[in-house]
Formats: structure tokens, C-alpha cells, sequence
């Protein structure tokens, strides 16, 4: 099984690390336009093979779109990050040209792959895959709900004094610091709700901590955070291609489920081999579904900024 990771930056580097030592796919293909930079990453990469004792090949190109050929998932991390001074769209500009360029390249040579996209603005670059590509809504997936959800339920597990893995949640919405919803009602201490633990206080500091969890790193490193990101995709490709129908927050299309059509935002969705093999209609109450309406709102003014780009 073979995935292309488009971007080999600390994104893209990280997720075919964890591909790899998970031996999730056969054949990893790194891609950038940076000129030797994906080669690099990949033969580094190659080096721990032996030592860590797994077999996927990884190959590194520039900008060579005949060598992901075949691949049953492309992973898109190409994008630059918001600069001191620049606005949302004049980033959405940026971004929004190399996903869907890349998009298309991609496509040209691994017509039936699933693409998921991590390139920010998540929700809206989603959005602009698969409008411009003209894809089935189950085959174009943002990826941002499995890191919020793992950024939860660590801060989750700190408050409750527990293994991380002892803790159950999901952050659904949009992936950005205002847009987000931790969905804390739902979350549980080994199936029961952490409410019967924790106090409202604390609950309410371990939401607006999720929230801010990629700025807060992004303070703290400099530029933004890339081993749960890494992680994150790793897992849902996992889901992908070994069909494991995991349920996982996804940005995807929405074509009346949570009241919303005509756009992408994260909801939980089963992953498989298919994509989005399924919309699973959690519910909420009302304060959540006024959130979730307002979280659709903001995510489709962020798309506004796209008509120019589509229409061209
Ligand atoms: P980075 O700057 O380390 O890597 C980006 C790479 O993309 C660079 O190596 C660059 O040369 C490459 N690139 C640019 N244009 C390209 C093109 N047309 N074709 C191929 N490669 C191209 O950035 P990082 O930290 O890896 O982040 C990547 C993106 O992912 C950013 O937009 C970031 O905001 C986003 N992100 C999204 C997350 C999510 O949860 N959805 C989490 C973390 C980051
Ligand atoms: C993150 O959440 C910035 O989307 C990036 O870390």
C-alpha cells in the first residue's frame, strides 16, 4: 500500500516517520518542491529503518509527480504558515494556489486516491479540494479533529491525575482557536463522565486550554507543532487503508447533517477504505448546537475568501 505525503516540512517529515515505523503503508513517497529537501528527509528517515525494525520503503522527490503514481492516499502538509503582517487571505491566496495545484498533479497520476488535507486554513483548503477537484464528498477528508481531540483529552487525562489512555472525548467544529468545540458533556473517564470528577471550573479551563493547545505551541516552538499533527494523520491513514472504520473527528463535506450543507467542518466521521464511510450524527443540546452553528459561520466566511480563487 502506497501514500504520498506532499510536503516534507515538519508535518509531512513527521507523518511518514510514524507511517513508516508503524509500517502503516509498503511505500511512503515524501514530495517537495524544495530541492533535495524531500531526498534528504527520506534517507534520514531510511537510516532508522534497521534500528527501529520496520520495512516500509520511503522514497524522497522534488517536485516529481510521476513517482507517487498509484497511491491509494495522498496526504497534503504543502502550505506556509500566517507571517507577522499578513492577512487570512492573503494566506488563503498562498495556500489555496499550492492545494489546489497540488490537487490536480496528484490526481493526474493516482486517479482513485483519498486525499486528506492538513494545510491550513484546514477546513477551508478541504473545502477547495474537493471543489476544485471535483471529487465524491467521501474522498477528500481535513484532518484537524484527530489532534484537537488528542490535545483534549491530554489536557483531560492531566486534570483527572490519569493515563492518557484512560480518557474518551472528541472535539468537533471548526479547527481554529475560536471555532473549535470541545465537546466536554460527552468526555469520559473510562466510560464515565468525567463531570462526576472534575468541577465546572476545571472542565471549562481544560476546553479553553484544547482551544488554544496549536497556539500555545506555536508560542512555545516558534512555528507550529508537529509530532501530534504527525501522529494525527498517521492515524487516520491507518484507518484508511486498513479499513478500520475508526470514528474520528474529520473536516468533511456537509450535505445536511448538524443542520450545515455546502461545507467542510469537523464532525465525527467512520474512516475506511472509502474515506468517509459514514457521518455519525452525535447528539448534542442546544448550547452545542448553537456553537456548532456558530462555528459553520465563521469557517464560511474564511471560504468567502475563496470565490475569487474558485472562479478563476
Ligand atoms: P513547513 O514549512 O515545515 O513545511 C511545509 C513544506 O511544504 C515545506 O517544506 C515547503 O517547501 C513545502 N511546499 C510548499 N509549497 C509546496 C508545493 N507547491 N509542493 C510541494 N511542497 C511544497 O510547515 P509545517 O509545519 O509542516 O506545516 C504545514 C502546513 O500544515 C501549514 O499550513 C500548517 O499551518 C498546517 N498544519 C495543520 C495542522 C492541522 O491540524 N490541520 C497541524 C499543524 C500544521
Ligand atoms: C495546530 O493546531 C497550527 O493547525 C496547527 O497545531
Amino acid at each position: 500500500m502506497k501514500v504520498t505525503v506532499v510536503g516534507a516540512g515538519n508535518v509531512g517529515a513527521s507523518c511518514a516517520e510514524y507511517i513508516a515505523q508503524k509500517s502503516i503503508a509498503s511505500e511512503v513517497v515524501l514530495l517537495d518542491i524544495k530541492e533535495g529537501f524531500a531526498e534528504g528527509k527520506a534517507l534520514d528517515l531510511t537510516q532508522t529503518a534497521t534500528t527501529l525494525g520496520f520495512n516500509t520503503k520511503i522514497n524522497g522527490v522534488t517536485n516529481d509527480y510521476t513517482a507517487t503514481a498509484g497511491s491509494q492516499v495522498v496526504v497534503i502538509t504543502s502550505g506556509i504558515p500566517r507571517k507577522p503582517g499578513m492577512t487570512r487571505e492573503e494566506l488563503i491566496g498562498i495556500n489555496a494556489g499550492i492545494v489546489k495545484s497540488v490537487s490536480d498533479n496528484i490526481l493526474a497520476h493516482s486517479p482513485n486516491a483519498i486525499i486528506v488535507v492538513v494545510s491550513n486554513p484546514m477546513d477551508t483548503m478541504t473545502y477547495l479540494a474537493l471543489k476544485s477537484t471535483g471529487l465524491p464528498n467521501n474522498r477528500v477528508i481535513g484532518m484537524g479533529g484527530a489532534l484537537d481531540s488528542s490535545r483534549f483529552k491530554t489536557y483531560l487525562s492531566k486534570a483527572l491525575n490519569c493515563p492518557p489512555n484512560d480518557v474518551q472525548g472528541m472535539v468537533i467544529g471548526g479547527h481554529g482557536d475560536t471555532t473549535m468545540i470541545p465537546l466536554t458533556r460527552l468526555a469520559s473517564y473510562n466510560g464515565s463522565p468525567v463531570s462526576q470528577f472534575l468541577s465546572q471550573e476545571t472542565l471549562e479551563k481544560v476546553a479553553a486550554d484544547t482551544m488554544v493547545g496549536g497556539a500555545t505551541l506555536t508560542k512555545l516552538l516558534g512555528t507550529s507543532a508537529w509530532y501530534a499533527p504527525g501522529a494525527s494523520v498517521a492515524y487516520l491513514v491507518d484507518s484508511i487503508l486498513n479499513d478500520q472504520k475508526r470514528m474520528i473527528p474529520c473536516s468533511v463535506m456537509l450535505d445536511g447533517a448538524y443542520g450545515e450543507s455546502d461545507i467542510c467542518i469537523g464532525v465525527p466521521v467512520l474512516v475506511g477504505r472509502n474515506g468517509v464511510e459514514a457521518i455519525i450524527d452525535v447528539k448534542l443540546n442546544d448550547e452545542e448546537k448553537d456553537k456548532f452553528k456558530a462555528s459553520a459561520n465563521a469557517v464560511r466566511s474564511m471560504n468567502a475568501a475563496l470565490d475569487q480563487i474558485l472562479n478563476n
